[in-house]
């Protein structure tokens, strides 16, 4: 299993998920990625809308000094 703090909980496949209503959901995948920010229009899989909610309003580093 792989956690990303701003991302999908990776786990290997294949899996049943069981939902807090009783429902499940399998995938045989050999990888599956469960949402963890309940954004995702196929919750409990990921469909990357996480990516979506956050953008780096950072600039580059830059390189001062240089001529
Ligand atoms: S973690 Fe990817 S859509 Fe929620």
């Amino acid at each position: 299993m792989v956690l990303d703090p701003e991302g999908p909980v990776l786990v290997e496949g294949p899996v049943e998920i069981v939902l807090e209503d009783g429902s499940t959901v399998f995938s045989d995948r050999f990888m599956v990625a469960l949402c963890t920010c309940r954004r995702s229009r196929r919750y409990p899989l990921c469909d990357t809308s996480h990516r979506g909610k956050k953008r780096s309003g950072g600039s580059a580093p830059g390189k001062a000094g240089e001529e």
